[in-house]
């Protein structure tokens, strides 16, 4: 198995259900990432330490996810130079807007990308995690044009079976 060249780091076992999903997503691509469970709140130390080391540790993307404040994707991404997507989950009283709003108003100099709030932004996060990747692997790169592909017969496809179901 090769080496893990995504990180995936999210703030609770309660946040697993949908970050299966990014997990699941870089796999289709043959990708393996690394997945850690790290709490910006509850440990501190360890986010910083795992951020820090990341780079070393051969990883090229970290893609870290929390709900309600999500203070863990702005903490990684003070810790590192490695680009950081952030993914934010819904949990609490405010569903996911408390967490975006923390994800994507990050301040100038720390840049997060911030994708979709819940299962959406799991997956998108993979697959931008794979366009980065891409630009210096051609065999990811042809593998991603192939997805893409496949997508848009999908939904052809639903289109063409939609006609025949329409009323005369
Ligand atoms: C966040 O708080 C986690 O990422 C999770 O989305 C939320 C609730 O965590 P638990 O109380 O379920 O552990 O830090």
């Amino acid at each position: 198995m090769s080496k893990p060249r995504v990180a995936i780091v999210f703030g609770s076992d309660s946040d697993w259900p949908v970050m299966e999903q990014c997990v699941a997503k870089l796999r289709t691509f043959d990708l393996n990432p690394c997945v850690q469970i790290i709490s910006a709140h509850r440990n501190p130390d360890l986010v910083a330490e795992f951020a820090k080391h990341a780079e070393a540790d051969g990883i090229e993307i970290i893609i870290a996810a929390a709900g309600m404040s999500n203070a863990l994707t702005g903490a990684i991404a003070a810790h590192t130079c490695l680009p950081v997507i952030g993914i934010p989950l819904v949990s609490g009283s405010l569903q996911g807007v408390d967490a975006l709003l923390s994800t994507v108003q990050m301040p100038p100099g720390i840049p997060v990308a911030c994708v979709s709030v819940g299962a959406a932004g799991a997956v998108n996060a993979a697959l931008l995690a794979v366009q980065i990747l891409a630009r210096s692997d051609k065999q990811l790169a042809e593998r991603y044009r192939t997805f893409k592909q496949e997508q848009a017969e999908r939904v052809e496809a639903k289109n063409v079976a939609l006609q025949g179901k329409l009323p005369k």
